[in-house]
């Protein structure tokens, strides 16, 4: 007979995680396989108590810029997908974006996240030219990119450029899974390669992953904690897949908050400085979501600053919440939330810490 793993071993596998900032393959599984609420809740607290260490009770904000839809790549849970016809695409000027920077830093955003799909219209130099002249106008201001894979000469021309982080999600760790996910020419091999070089760039380099994504295992989940712990990254970001109609995903169920509480414990006790987003998807599929993942050791919002007329069109998932307060424009309803739960939202560049 299996015997159930009883309360006071998941305790002290917790306990151990906080203490040690790891566990083996087999640890983290019988964690999340075996997570109750009583768990889930002292992992939480043991997830804020090391979060507090580092950053008290400060939330960084990021601005979310959503600058172009259109996509090369073809992946099979994204809805700006290429083959996505019922997709309206849009790409910023690089007036429209700098003049979301200024409305941006007039409400307290001190780090800009340029977000697109992997559009060749934005070659090197032209993305140069927009981290310049961002920089050259907001210069105590940090810049994110997160427009996908690239060769490190690029990266290196970015990091040139001044550009200070970069988001790159590995999605899952699981190579047969990824082949799920993505079509044939992108491969997981490429992707570690991408994160190595941002690495060694020298950006603050994020990663992370969809929770409950389909064919997704607790293994496939194991995994991806095996791989943040190696690659040390400074962000990362998990939000639940929600699907979208217009993929080949579309029936597929959702992956549940509950889940992606969970894993934002084990990730923050993992990667104790870690910045860590309570995401939008996560606020997408359950009111106060975002409020949740602070709670779970999140440490990071990215409200929406992308111009209104577009914003409806950067559709990654059904139903993506655009105009509440995950707007950029509503930052003072989000204080006031942050507030509620003991947080507060500052005006900071918000970079991983030194030491
Ligand atoms: N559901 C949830 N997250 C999604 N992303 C893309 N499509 C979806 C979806 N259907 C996430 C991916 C990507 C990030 C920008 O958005 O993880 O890296």
């Amino acid at each position: 007979m299996i015997e159930k793993t009883d309360s006071k071993r998941l305790i002290s596998l917790a306990d151990k995680l906080y203490k040690n900032t790891s566990l083996s393959p087999e640890e983290y599984k019988e964690l999340i396989d075996n997570r109750n609420d009583e768990i889930s809740q002292y992992l939480f607290s043991k997830a804020r108590e090391i979060r507090h260490k580092y950053y008290g009770n400060k939330v960084y904000i990021r601005g979310l810029i959503e600058f172009t839809n259109f996509c090369k790549n073809d992946c099979l849970y994204c809805g700006i997908r290429r083959s996505n016809h019922n997709a309206q695409r849009y790409r910023l000027s690089e007036e429209d974006i700098l003049s979301c920077c200024k409305e941006g830093y007039g409400l307290g955003f001190r780090t800009f996240v340029l977000q697109g799909g992997e559009d060749p219209y934005f070659s090197d130099e032209r993305i140069c030219s927009i981290v310049k002249k961002i920089k050259e106008a907001f210069p105590n201001c940090a810049v994110t990119l997160s427009i996908g894979e690239k060769s490190r000469e690029s990266y290196e021309s970015y990091f040139k450029a001044g550009a200070d982080r970069f988001l790159l999600r590995h999605e899952t760790a699981d190579r047969c899974h990824y082949g799920k996910l993505h079509p044939k020419e992108l491969s997981l091999e490429n992707r570690m390669r991408c994160l190595k070089d941002l690495k060694s760039i020298g950006f603050q380099t994020g990663t992370g992953f969809m929770v409950g994504s389909p064919f997704q295992t607790t293994d496939c989940l194991v995994k991806d904690m095996m791989f943040l712990k190696e690659l040390q990254p400074e962000m990362v970001g998990i939000g639940p897949f929600i699907p979208h109609n217009d993929t080949p995903f579309r029936d597929k169920p959702q992956g549940s908050c509950e889940l992606t509480l969970f894993m934002l414990g084990l990730i923050r006790l993992t990667l104790p400085k870690a910045l860590i987003p309570a995401t939008t998807a996560l606020g997408t599929i359950e009111k106060d979501g975002r409020e949740k993942g602070i709670l779970s050791g999140a440490n990071v919002v990215m409200p929406n600053l992308s111009p209104m007329s577009v914003r409806k069109k950067y559709l990654l998932y059904n139903n993506k919440i655009a105009t509440g307060e995950e707007s950029a424009q509503s930052i003072s309803l989000l204080r006031q939330s942050l507030e509620n739960i003991g947080y507060e939202a500052v005006v900071s560049k918000g970079d991983y810490p030194k030491d």
